[in-house]
């Protein structure tokens, strides 16, 4: 009797590590393409496990290439980091050996709603360290202008990669085009009267000790390749996911130490205002 008790112990626990282990398998990482380990929060699009992953994390796997769709844009996924909540993508439009190849889309920090205001967080996805400092490609066509270097920008003619008059969207009667390349703070005024901005895209951080020669920026064929790294996306709000739940408003932030923090606040907008809220 006691054998058979025990038997049957045995038997109820093996079915319930079974039990376990089943539904871990449920949302087991997918991979696409070169991209694997493709877990919680993203998903990929089509997958019928509905409830691995959320919706606004969807990424879509075309041609073996995993791509995310972000507003007018869309972009291959380079990787996923999941400890520092953040990924790495690049422009569609750009093909590795061909440096007449352009993104499809302006991408500036402008284009974020957490660089304008870290409170009013409505994207799944930010610019990673909003504020810091980061290239920016500007192609203007600057006509038969001569551009200007200076110690904070640099004109870059785009020849032979891009040469405006062969340019369709440019029916300008020009006979020269240069990308400048400056800090994503760049002021207004270094685009010179007369040139006209086509495209505007933001590179990677740089922190504070940028220069041009050390990140080896000298023709257009550099910053092909620069662009071509792709900027650091950050997908932390999803931390702010059971403030939002709650209706609230939230920021979340990365300490020093690499841990992140979430601020929940009641219906204030911000910190500054909860003076006067509930
Ligand atoms: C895969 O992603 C999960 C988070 O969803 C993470 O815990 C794990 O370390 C990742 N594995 C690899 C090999 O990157
Ligand atoms: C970013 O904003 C610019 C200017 O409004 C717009 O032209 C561009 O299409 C936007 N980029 C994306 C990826 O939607
Ligand atoms: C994020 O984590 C990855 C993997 O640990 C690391 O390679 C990368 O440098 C980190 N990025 C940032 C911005 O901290
Ligand atoms: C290179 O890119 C340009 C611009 O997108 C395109 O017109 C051209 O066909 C491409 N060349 C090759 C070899 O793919
Ligand atoms: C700007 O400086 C770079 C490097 O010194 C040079 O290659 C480039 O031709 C200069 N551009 C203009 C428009 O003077
Ligand atoms: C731009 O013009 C140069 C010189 O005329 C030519 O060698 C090059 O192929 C042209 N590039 C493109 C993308 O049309
Ligand atoms: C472009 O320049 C050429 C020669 O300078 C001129 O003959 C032609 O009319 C110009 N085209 C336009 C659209 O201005
Ligand atoms: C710049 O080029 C030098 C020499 O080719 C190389 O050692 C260095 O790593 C490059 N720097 C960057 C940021 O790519």
């Amino acid at each position: 009797m006691k054998v058979l008790l025990l038997l049957l112990l045995l038997l109820l626990l093996l079915l319930v590590v079974v039990g376990d282990a089943g539904d871990e398998d449920e949302c087991e990482p997918r991979s696409c393409g070169d991209l694997h380990n493709i877990s919680y929060p993203f998903r990929l699009k089509g997958d019928p496990r509905i409830n691995c992953g959320l919706a606004d994390y969807e990424l879509a796997c075309e041609n073996n290439r995993a791509i995310l769709y972000l507003y007018h844009g869309s972009y291959y996924v380079l990787s996923i980091s999941y400890n520092n909540y953040s990924m790495r993508v690049v422009d569609t439009g750009l093909q590795p050996h061909n440096c007449s190849s352009l993104p499809r889309h302006s991408l500036t920090p402008y284009n974020f709603t957490n660089y304008q205001d870290p409170y009013d967080l409505h994207d799944p996805y930010g610019l990673l360290y909003p504020n810091d400092d980061r290239i920016l490609f500007v192609f203007v066509n600057c006509g038969t202008i001569d551009a200007v270097n200076s110690s904070d920008y640099y004109y870059v003619d785009t020849s032979p990669c891009i040469n405006a008059s062969s340019s369709p969207k440019n029916p300008r009667n020009s006979s020269s085009n240069y990308v400048v390349c400056g800090l994503s703070n760049l002021p207004v005024d270094v685009i010179k009267e007369g040139c006209t901005v086509e495209l505007m895209v933001v590179g990677s951080t740089t922190g504070s000790n940028f220069k041009y020669e050390s990140h080896n920026i000298t023709t257009y064929y550099d910053i092909h390749r620069e662009m071509l790294k792709g900027v650091e996306l950050s997908w932390s709000i999803l931390l702010c996911q059971p403030c939002f739940h709650k209706g609230r408003q939230c920021s979340v932030y990365q300490e020093l130490n690499g841990l992140f923090v979430t601020k929940c606040f009641s219906n204030c907008k911000k910190p500054s205002q909860s003076i006067h809220c509930a």
